[in-house]
């Protein structure tokens, strides 16, 4: 039964026409960037993150924010894509109608070369300023360094520099909405698509974790990879009990030789 399932998730890849591709923290996990239901770790590890990644939070302490987030933006900075990230990105490269869709705020997709993510939940990549949530302009401090700074320490966060009120992270908290655009088309791909992969995502998080089953309802053919089993196992058509860059590698070059050699 083992071998049967990849081979069938290879033909069914092999064969689509337009792709969707769903990831959650587990696609990072290998990179080093703890899912985010691992316990927060170190210093950090007396703070709830779903506590902190809120916008009481950050108005409450934004010296503790800033820093929990620039402690997560360098530990990202410090982690690499792996094959994984880059299976993905070349089947962005080879079906034409293909769309990513990530509820990660990490930039590993980017990094491993996919080129138009659509991210649900944000970027820690794209602070904004809270007054006017445009896109902030200031000084970043930490750019391009991957030293990381203290767990723990608390970080004021920079000022935007065209109205000079906080700049914040440029992800979803707990409560807000998710960006309009990203969850319109997300949801667009989702119901046109003939396969969709839904990859290390416990699919429990609302809206994003609609976006399978909107795909299911539609008619795609949903495929899981995941070590564990999720509440999404009854959508899906297969369901491959393995990690991100282990299985995502092997289904990629099992479909594209499947197609290459007919
Ligand atoms: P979770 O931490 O809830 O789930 C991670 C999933 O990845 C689990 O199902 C793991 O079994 C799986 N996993 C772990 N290691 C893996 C590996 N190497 N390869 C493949 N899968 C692996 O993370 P998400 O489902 O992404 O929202 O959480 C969704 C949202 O919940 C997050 O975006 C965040 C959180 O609230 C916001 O920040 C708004």
């Amino acid at each position: 039964m083992e071998d049967v399932l990849p081979r069938r998730a290879a033909q069914l890849l092999g064969d689509a026409r337009r792709v969707v591709v769903f990831t959650g923290a587990g696609i990072s996990a290998e990179s080093g960037v703890p899912t985010f239901r691992d316990d927060l770790t170190g210093l950090w590890a007396r703070f709830d993150a779903q506590r902190l990644a809120t916008a009481e939070a950050f108005h409450a302490d934004p010296d503790l924010v800033w820093g929990w987030y620039e402690w997560r933006r360098s530990r990202v900075r410090r982690a690499e894509p792996h094959a994984g990230h880059r299976a993905i990105a070349a089947i962005e490269a080879r079906v034409p109608g293909s769309t990513v869709i990530t509820q990660n705020v990490d930039d590993l997709h980017e990094r491993a070369g996919t080129r138009a993510a659509i991210h649900l939940h944000g970027s820690l990549f794209t602070p904004r300023c809270v007054a006017a949530a445009h896109p902030a302009t200031f000084e970043d401090r930490h750019d391009g360094d991957a030293t990381q700074p203290p767990e723990g320490r608390r970080i004021p966060p920079p000022r935007c520099a065209s109205c000079m009120a906080l700049v914040r992270p440029g992800v979803v908290w707990f409560g807000e909405a998710l960006p309009e655009a990203a969850l319109t088309a997300a949801v667009e791909a989702a119901a046109a698509c003939d396969v969709f992969l839904t990859v290390g995502t416990s699919g429990v998080v609302y809206p994003a974790a609609e976006i399978p089953r909107i795909a299911a309802r539609a008619g795609a053919a949903v495929i899981q990879i995941n070590p564990e089993p999720t509440p999404l196992d009854q959508i899906c058509a297969i369901n491959l009990r393995g990690t991100a860059a282990q299985v995502l590698p092997a289904l990629v070059a099992a479909a594209w030789k499947a197609t290459d050699e007919r």
